[in-house]
This record gives C-alpha cells, sequence and structure tokens, in this order.
C-alpha cells in the first residue's frame, strides 16, 4: 500500500470526499472493534480529535495486509454512504406527475396519451409545458389543432394510464380499449376524461424544439374539478386525489403520500 504517515493515509480518504466528522466517525468503529493499528495510522485517524482517539488505543501494533483492507472497507463503505457522488446529467427530478393528454384529429375523434414530462411553467396567465416527441401521434394532433386537456389520473385507473402510453392511437382507440370515457370540454375541442377527477382545457401559445422532445406551452384557459376533491366552491383539495408520480429512473408509478405541512407553515408561530 505504501503509505509514508498516517496522514497520508487520512488524506487518501479526504480527498475522496470525506469530512473530517465522518472520519472520526468511522476512526470510533475501527478502534471500537479492536483491530490493531499502528500509532501512526492512529495519529492519521485523529484530524480533528486526534488525542480522544489515540488515547484509547495506546498499544503499538504493527498491522498486517489483511487488517489493512478491512479497516479500508470499513473506510470506504463509511465514505460511499455520507457522501454526495456526481452522476452523469439526466432526469433525476422527482416527483414528475403522470398526466393523461387528449386531442382530437380533424374529424373530431379523440386520442389519449400517457404523459410524464408535464409541468407548472407560469402562473399569470396559468401556463403549463407538456413536451411530446415528434413520432407521437399526440405530437402530430396537438400541432394542427394548437389545444390540448390535461387530465390528472388518479391510482385507481394507473392500469388505464400505463397502457395510454404504451400504444399509439394511430393505430388503437385507446378509449374504446380502455372504457375511459371522453366528456365535452367547454373551451377546446379535445375532451375531458371523466374518471380523471381533475382536467386542464390548454390552447397552445408557443411549441419550443428542445431536441428529442418539443414543449407545447399551454395556457390553461379552463379547469374541471369534481366536487368530490374540492372543499370550497373554488378550491381543489389535491390531497383527496389520489395522484400518480412517475419515478424516471426507476421507471416506475408511485402514489402520493400525506400532506407534509401547508405553504408557509416553517413561519409560523407554534
Ligand atoms: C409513464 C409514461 C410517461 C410517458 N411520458 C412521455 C412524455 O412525457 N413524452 C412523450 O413524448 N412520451 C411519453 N410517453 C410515451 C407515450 O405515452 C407513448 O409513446 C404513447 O404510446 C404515445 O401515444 P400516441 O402515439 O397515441 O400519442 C410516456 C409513457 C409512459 C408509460
Amino acid at each position: 500500500m505504501g503509505f509514508e504517515t498516517g496522514d497520508d493515509w487520512l488524506l487518501k480518504f479526504i480527498n475522496k470526499g470525506a469530512t473530517a466528522e465522518e472520519m472520526i466517525k468511522a476512526g470510533r468503529m475501527v478502534v471500537e472493534s479492536g483491530i490493531h493499528l499502528s500509532e501512526y495510522v492512529i495519529l492519521g485517524l485523529g484530524g480533528v480529535e486526534r488525542s480522544e482517539v489515540h488515547s484509547k488505543n495506546k498499544t503499538k501494533v504493527k498491522f498486517n495486509i489483511v487488517e489493512l483492507y478491512s479497516i479500508l472497507n470499513v473506510f470506504e463503505r463509511c465514505i460511499f454512504l455520507s457522501s454526495k457522488k456526481e452522476l452523469k446529467p439526466a432526469i433525476a427530478l422527482y416527483p414528475t406527475p403522470v398526466v393523461l393528454a387528449t386531442s382530437v384529429d380533424e374529424k373530431g375523434k379523440p386520442n389519449v396519451c400517457t404523459l410524464a414530462w408535464a409541468g407548472v411553467l407560469c402562473s399569470e396567465p396559468p401556463q403549463i409545458g407538456i413536451s411530446i416527441r415528434p413520432s407521437r401521434y399526440s405530437h402530430e394532433l396537438i400541432i394542427k389543432t394548437k389545444e390540448y386537456v390535461v387530465n390528472i389520473p388518479t391510482a385507481d385507473i394507473v392500469k388505464e394510464t400505463d397502457y395510454c402510453g404504451m400504444v399509439t392511437g394511430k393505430k388503437v382507440d385507446k378509449f374504446k380499449e380502455t372504457k375511459l370515457t371522453p366528456v365535452k370540454a367547454k373551451k377546446v375541442k379535445p375532451p375531458l376524461i371523466k374518471e380523471c377527477p381533475v382536467n386542464l382545457e390548454c390552447k397552445v401559445k408557443d411549441i419550443i424544439k428542445l431536441g428529442a422532445h418539443d414543449l407545447f406551452i399551454g395556457e390553461i384557459v379552463n379547469i374541471n374539478a369534481d366536487a368530490d376533491v374540492m372543499d370550497s366552491p373554488t378550491n381543489i383539495n389535491f390531497g383527496k386525489l389520489k395522484a400518480i408520480t412517475w419515478n424516471p429512473i426507476s421507471r416506475e408509478y408511485y402514489g402520493l403520500g400525506e400532506s407534509l405541512g401547508e405553504y408557509g407553515f416553517s413561519q409560523k408561530k407554534q
């Protein structure tokens, strides 16, 4: 291994991203586990609390290579568990909502497509964005009509939601196959989905080419919400809606937990 001093050894771990605190913690674990170390290694472990660690083990015992490796493993595990790692850039944002976007062809025949690349863009005027690959049938329809509805599905229809992301409306009537119910919207041609408690009617304001996906910026021109997810005539209570989220890394659907606190609760006096 060729360590000149314990401090060299310590430095190796610090260079890997271990903080002094982590080093001390790991040092204690090593000392308490009864593995014998030579004094200079123990000194090296000390860092901030050198004397404390040192005082626990005053014996000068030469370590052998097997012992050194096992100590090294303990350290590497500690460092791995407690430090930040860098990953390649990817969509690692969570939670991402899962929505069902509806669109229509020129004859008014509706299509529905599952999207996870959907999100809030602006509060006033209220705008949301959906990103769709040009290969999707929905892309073709929305480009032509400049309208879509973002429907929020619930855990009760997660299977139907998955299905709508597996097959294309070019070949399959997804409303017929899933038995989801199209309902006439007020301000746009694409239908609402009855089984989705909240539906956002949108008119396309802009389309931006991003790469694999094109972003359709939509202004929300009307909102529809089921009475049973509302707690006042003007307020949707999303806590009552079993929304579905998407884990873009594991590619799995997740539900949502309970409310963790209302907006600004950190500022309120206890
Ligand atoms: C959970 C999930 C999320 C998806 N998110 C997107 C998305 O954000 N953008 C996209 O272009 N396709 C997305 N897809 C794929 C489309 O839903 C899929 O290609 C679908 O068959 C397209 O339907 P269409 O051709 O009828 O428009 C997603 C699929 C699933 C299952």
